[in-house]
């Protein structure tokens, strides 16, 4: 019980400390740096030029507040986050037109900058739960894709 219990907790503080990360706007520069086709979305951003650019780019690091704003959302309705993210995801679908696979690969940028932060905490169970996390998440923002 008391492993399940603390198990819980760094689930909890995995989650929750998501968005802190995502403040200094790490995910977001790694995905537009890993994944440089994402870069066609962000066309009014200016200079993406190559890393450099991209990582000091102020609308870059704004742009990543806004987003984490978003998954702080998430992580308050854990409970429903389908519907939290309706508006969110019809945007991406119909304004921005967002191929919708891109989702998970900013998931996966955001789990390595959790594990690169959390260390030896980001056990394999807090890996899964965080995983699992992103996958309400992704599935919840392609929801009013058609
Ligand atoms: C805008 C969240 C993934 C492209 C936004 C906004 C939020 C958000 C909260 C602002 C919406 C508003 O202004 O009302 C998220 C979340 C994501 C995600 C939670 C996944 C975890 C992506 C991906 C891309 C993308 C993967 C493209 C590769 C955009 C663009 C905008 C936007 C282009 C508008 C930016 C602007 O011109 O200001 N997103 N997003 N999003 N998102 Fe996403």
């Amino acid at each position: 019980v008391r492993s399940s219990i603390l198990l819980t907790a760094s689930v909890t503080a995995a989650i929750t400390a998501a968005p802190c990360f995502f403040t200094g706007a790490e995910p977001g520069l790694r995905c537009l740096i890993v994944y440089p086709w994402t870069q066609r979305y962000f066309a009014g951003f200016g200079n993406l030029y190559n890393a450099a650019a991209i990582t000091s780019n102020p609308k870059v690091a704004a742009h990543g507040k806004v987003v984490m704003q978003g998954l702080e959302k998430a992580v308050k309705n854990m409970d429903n986050i389908k519907a939290t993210f309706t508006e969110l995801s019809t945007l991406h679908s119909e304004k921005l037109q967002v191929d919708p696979d891109n989702f998970m690969l900013l998931g996966d940028c955001l789990a390595i900058v959790v594990a690169s932060q959390l260390g030896e905490d980001f056990t394999p169970e807090v890996h899964a739960a965080f995983q699992k996390f992103l996958a309400v998440v992704v599935s919840s923002l392609r929801r009013q894709y058609y």
